[in-house]
């Protein structure tokens, strides 16, 4: 049977998509190649959120083609994903070579097209069209295709978003909020907790917005928050996480659920994009700063240890530098632990890309590197911060660094990497902070030596 290769770009959505599309292939016979090299089939998953990450898998491709087309002209290349959906056929007209473009709605054709493809009864397929029900179809799981039992999943609740800030391709690319139907969900998750996953997490563009026209309010609980409680309820499961939420789906009842659902982590990745209310405003955020400071204050006090990460543009359109002091600002009050800087890119047919006040290439790097310094200065205190606790983490596996040691992580989403063995892999172990580096934290876990 044919080995397939998936290489993907951008977001964990995209991360669970290939992983379906992998495991869907091998339940019809596809084996998975170990590289590119060696595989008969290679698929490029891709991300359009910013025109780098298209760039990459527009050059990736090209190499493969040159790589492939004369040594290996059987080999079929595919592109799936966001930007498959938003170029379409566009690809193929501009890398011929190219046989297969597979939009966000149609990942659970792709093993049909691909047959129809390697049988030769097609030449080239490019499906981008709606399709009902398709948020339901990324079920497959691969929990245990690579070498070991994998610990943590990830379940997609819902796709596509109605927010449309200004900036963003991705309701081009994902289409409208479509949700699952939480007992569906739950079947999921109850799965993988007994094929032994401790930590799940809920996975969609805009989950704090999960079911909002499908699945009334009750008794003052948002549809998300029922989600939440019913996936608590599953016996062995450890840890619950999600993202990405809106900072406006941060409601009493879900701050409530903080308080009072343990499964809960300590950690909320709130998108904050700006700390200038001119600029949200612009964006199509639906907050002012002072709302999502108070939601952020509202989190530390239910659960006063949380995480909070967020991602932050810099350099929109119109963006002045008193603008940019807003938001250098925001990151000095807020105190985040993580922050992923984006240097604002113009996306196709999104309302801010047709401004005229676009602000220059270099003021953009600039700011980012401004912003980059006063998070890490933070976030380093935090972590300093951590020397000398003890902590729980649930171990993943080998650190991908040093491969003699393991890696785990903390309830509020901090990696930390400690001497260890497989033996511990899927453990919630609590280990004492002893060092602390960027972004990571080194753990002693008192634990006997091995034989
Ligand atoms: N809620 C979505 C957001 C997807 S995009 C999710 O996480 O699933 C992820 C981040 O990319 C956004 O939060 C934003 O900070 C950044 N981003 C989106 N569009 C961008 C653009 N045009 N230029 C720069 N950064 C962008
Ligand atoms: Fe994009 Fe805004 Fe939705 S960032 S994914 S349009 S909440």
């Amino acid at each position: 049977m044919p080995a397939v290769y998936i290489k993907t770009y951008g977001c964990q959505m995209n991360e669970r998509d290939s992983e379906a599309v992998a495991a869907q292939l091998t339940a019809k016979g596809y084996t998975l190649a170990p590289s590119e090299a060696a595989a008969d089939v290679v698929l490029l998953n891709t991300c359009s959120v910013r025109d780098l990450a298209e760039q990459k898998a527009l050059g990736k491709m090209a190499a493969l083609i040159a790589e492939t087309r004369h040594r290996r002209p059987n080999v079929v290349l595919g592109f799936l994903g966001c930007m498959a959906q938003s170029r379409g056929q566009e690809l193929i007209d501009q890398l011929p070579d190219v046989d297969l473009v597979l939009g966000t709605q149609k990942f659970h054709h792709a093993a049909d097209y691909l047959d129809e493809i390697l049988s030769g009864s097609r030449e080239k397929i490019v499906e981008v069209a709606e399709e009902d029900g398709s948020e339901a179809t990324v079920r497959e799981h691969l929990l245990d295709g690579r070498a070991r039992k994998s610990v943590t999943a990830f379940v997609s609740i819902m796709q596509g978003c109605n927010q449309h800030c200004t900036f963003c391709i991705v309701p081009r690319t994902r289409g409208r909020e479509r949700s699952r139907a939480i007992p569906d969900i739950v079947n999921e998750c109850r799965d993988l907790v007994s094929r032994g996953v401790k930590e799940i997490t809920l996975l969609g563009q805009i989950v704090t917005s999960y079911g909002k026209r499908d699945i009334p309010v009750k008794g003052g609980k948002s549809a998300f928050v029922q989600l939440l409680e019913a996936v608590h309820e599953i016996d062995g499961l450890e840890r619950i996480r999600f993202t990405s939420p809106h900072p406006k789906g941060y409601g009493e009842d879900l701050i409530e659920a903080y308080a009072r659902l343990p499964k809960l982590v300590e950690h909320a990745h709130l998108p904050a994009q700006s700390g200038s209310d001119r600029i949200l405003k612009l964006m199509h955020r639906g907050y002012a700063r002072e709302r999502y400071v108070g939601i952020v204050e509202k989190l530390r006090r239910a659960r006063p240890t949380i995480g909070v990460s967020t991602d932050i543009i810099v350099g929109f359109p119109g963006e002045t530098q008193a603008d940019f002091e807003e938001t250098l600002s925001l990151a000095r009050q807020v105190e985040f632990d993580q922050a992923f800087i984006f240097k604002y890119s113009p996306r196709r047919d999104t309302p801010a890309a047709g401004t005229t006040d676009q602000v220059p290439q270099e003021v953009r790097e600039e700011r980012n590197q401004v912003l980059l310094q006063t998070i890490n200065e933070i976030a380093g205190r935090k972590y300093r911060g951590l020397v000398g606790r003890r902590v729980q983490i649930l171990v993943e596996g080998p650190s991908r660094k040093n491969p003699a040691r393991m890696t785990g992580r903390t309830r509020c989403n901090k990696i930390v990497v400690f001497d260890g063995s497989e033996r511990h892999r899927g453990q919630l172990l609590d280990v004492n902070i002893i060092r602390a580096g960027s972004f990571t934290l080194y753990g002693d876990s008192d634990l006997p030596g091995e034989d």
